[in-house]
């Protein structure tokens, strides 16, 4: 039997949504979603209504998503001139910087709304238009969030790329959408380090592909020497502080795109997730105030870099269409030291949390003590994201930091979908540690088997979800086809998700994690085909097979199979020289965790590898290794598992 945790009356008293206001919307929502979303729309404001609400066929033949497709909107003037009249003074962004040492500030709406414009103009100035492309690769400061809304404003589309990522992963993305302008920082600050953005921007742009980049907006953060080529590197400062305060917001349609994000699928280079303006901005508002609970005097903090998803949905475009004050965290969650995290929770008077079950994981391991020297008596509601929860982390997240007082809200969901899928509301949903729990409005999951058929009552199999929702995302960028043939072919009718789940008795959900060669890493995506592609660009290697294993504090490591070129030799300096290979080439979330020499990898006789042998030796269970007579050389994998060795 599982553990069950009712809604506490008290909250469920104060809350947005209680059990039987979800179980009402919900239903409305599956029973007239035309009425329903409707109505939910008026939570965003337009410059011309929408008429037409939602138009989708999954059908192969006829494929269409459109949702509120005659409405005319602009997603920086819902995030901040709408916010001025009640809310100019309230503080939008509340900075956090690496160092403690470092005062923090607060950004008031009336001044993002400032900055915003400034740098909307200065863009236009630049020759940037509606539909031009615009990479930002920027630290976590303010500037990241004003640098997204700016290109809203102006109907640019923006392409935030992770500031782990090295040059080869920045050259791949800007190419792939034809950037003609980045904007980023001379450097970073994560935990004391720093990180060499405007280094790793130059070296971007002398890789192929890139030359369609004209301008690179540069922000000085650490004052760390920078190498500025005119005239194509611009100071931030020096284009943007002179620039007038109003800019003029473009309308947009609401199917116009608003940003491109690059994920990781199964096979080939990451993909440009793309998200248009208003069923993104709709949901990614309608799920932060109702998931979270949020109230107008709340402190919202949520972990994530801007760099995911996750800081797209719920750190910029979330909390401020909401008018929620949202703390914007530059460091890490160890450093100075391992309870930072519920320092800051004190400093600011945090009343919502969010972060990813392994940053939960790696501070539990570090004991009750630097959680409990702090106070959180601010806490009231907290949430995970990014990867399955295990119960053990749950119930310490629940009793230690939140002291038996905060609902969880296990949100799964996906770079694909803009927001929140299935996720528990505070006031409404009885928890389960570990389970992400029921839909939220208008979504219908249902579990299939590997022939598509669909699964009743408790079951266990392949995540789809039935019928569109606004915040889905709408295309791959450059690419149509990709987006038709990766997530709507497998089971015709569906969105195929990539994960599997169990559903129990009580009809909840619990995400088992992907089914297809996609690893999470820390609650990072990473293709397994990206890291085989980085190993095989060494000139000592001449193959190699990447698979995920179960990581106590990563959820999944990263675990590669080697086999090099006839001659060269295996050695301890080489290995470590293809592990930094990997980084440089696509970042350090990337790197192998474990690496095996491999004399040759199992393959069937047509030449496919064998990942699933190779996802059993990873995980030390050559006991569960199944059939392998279909294996062209069966001698390879007794090899492999008498010399799996941990590095
Ligand atoms: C996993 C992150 C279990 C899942 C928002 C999904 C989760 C992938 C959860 C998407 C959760 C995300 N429980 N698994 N609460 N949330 N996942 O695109 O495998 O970076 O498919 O989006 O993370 O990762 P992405």
């Amino acid at each position: 039997m599982t553990d069950l945790y009712p809604v506490n009356p008290a909250f469920a008293k104060q809350a947005l949504v209680d059990q039987a206001g979800y179980e009402a919307a919900y239903r409305e929502s599956i029973e007239q979603p035309e009425a329903f979303w409707a109505k939910a729309a008026q939570r965003l404001e337009w410059f011309k209504q929408p008429t037409q609400i939602k138009d989708v066929s999954y059908a192969l033949e006829d494929f269409r998503i459109k949702w509120f497709a005659d409405g005319e909107l602009n997603a920086s003037v819902n995030c901040l001139d709408r916010q001025l009249a009640e809310r100019g003074d309230k503080v939008a962004l509340l900075f956090e910087p690496d160092s403690p040492d470092t005062p923090s500030y607060g950004v008031t709406y009336r001044e993002l709304h400032e900055r915003v414009c400034k740098l909307g103009n200065a863009l236009r100035n630049l020759g940037v238009k509606k539909g031009d492309r615009v990479t930002i690769y920027l630290p976590m400061i303010p500037d990241a969030a004003v640098a997204m809304l700016a290109c809203a404003r102006i109907g640019a589309v923006h392409s935030v790329v992770f500031g782990g990522f090295a040059a080869n992963s920045i050259a791949d993305r800007v190419s792939d959408c034809g950037s003609k302008l980045i904007i980023t920082a001379d450097e970073g600050l994560r935990g004391g380090k720093k990180v060499p953005l405007k280094h790793n921007v130059d070296a971007a742009l002398k890789l192929p592909g890139t030359n369609t980049v004209e301008t690179v907006l540069v922000v000085r953060h650490t004052g760390g020497a920078v190498d500025m080529q005119a005239p194509r590197d611009r100071w931030f400062h020096d284009v943007v502080d002179g620039q007038p305060a109003e800019c003029e917001p473009e309308r947009m349609n609401a199917e116009d795109p608003l940003f491109i994000l690059y994920t990781s699928g199964s096979t080939g280079k990451p993909k440009g997730v793309l998200h248009t303006t208003a069923g993104y901005l709709l949901w990614a508002a309608y799920t932060h105030e109702v998931v979270f609970d949020l109230k107008e005097d709340d402190i919202y903090w949520c972990t994530a870099d801007v760099g995911w998803v996750t800081g797209h949905s719920y750190i910029v475009y979330g909390p401020l269409a909401n008018g929620a004050t949202a703390l914007v965290f530059e460091g890490v969650p160890n450093y100075p030291d391992v309870s930072r995290f519920w320092q800051v929770v004190d400093k600011h008077k945090v009343s919502i949390f969010y972060t990813a079950p392994t940053a939960i994981r790696a501070l539990m391991r570090e004991g009750d003590g630097p959680v409990k020297q702090t106070s959180r008596a601010s806490l009231r509601v907290l949430g995970t994201v990014g990867e399955p929860i295990n119960p053990e982390a749950w119930r310490w997240y629940y009793e230690v930091v939140g002291d038996s007082r905060c609902p969880i809200v296990d949100t799964w969901w996906q770079t694909e979908t803009g927001g929140h899928l299935i996720t528990p509301l505070p006031g409404a949903t009885a928890l389960k540690p570990g389970s992400a729990t029921v839909p939220f409005f208008g979504v219908q999951p249902a579990l299939v088997d590997a022939n598509g058929a669909e699964l009743e009552g408790a079951a266990e199999g392949n995540l789809v979800i039935k019928d569109s929702w606004p915040g889905q995302m709408r295309t791959v960028y450059g690419d149509h086809q990709r987006f038709i043939d990766t997530y709507f072919r497998t089971y015709p009718g569906s969105y195929f998700t990539g994960d599997g789940c169990r559903r129990d008795e009580d009809g909840y959900y619990w995400i088992t994690g992907r089914v297809d060669d996609v690893i999470n890493v820390s609650g990072h995506r990473i293709g397994t085909a990206e890291v085989e592609s980085a190993l095989v660009s060494h000139p000592k290697v001449a193959e190699a097979a990447v698979v995920g294993f179960p990581h106590d504090i990563k959820g999944q490591g990263i675990y590669a199979y080697v086999t090099l070129v006839a001659g060269e030799e295996q050695s301890e300096a080489l290995l470590k020289e293809l592990v930094a290979h990997v980084r440089k080439e696509i970042g350090p979330i990337a790197s192998p965790d474990h690496l095996q020499w491999a004399p040759g990898l199992p393959k069937t006789r047509s030449g496919k590898i064998m990942r699933r042998i190779l996802r059993k030796i990873a995980e030390n269970a050559p006991d569960q290794l199944g059939d392998t007579s279909t294996l062209a050389d069966p001698s390879v994998v007794d090899s492999l598992v008498s010399e799996r060795k941990v590095k």
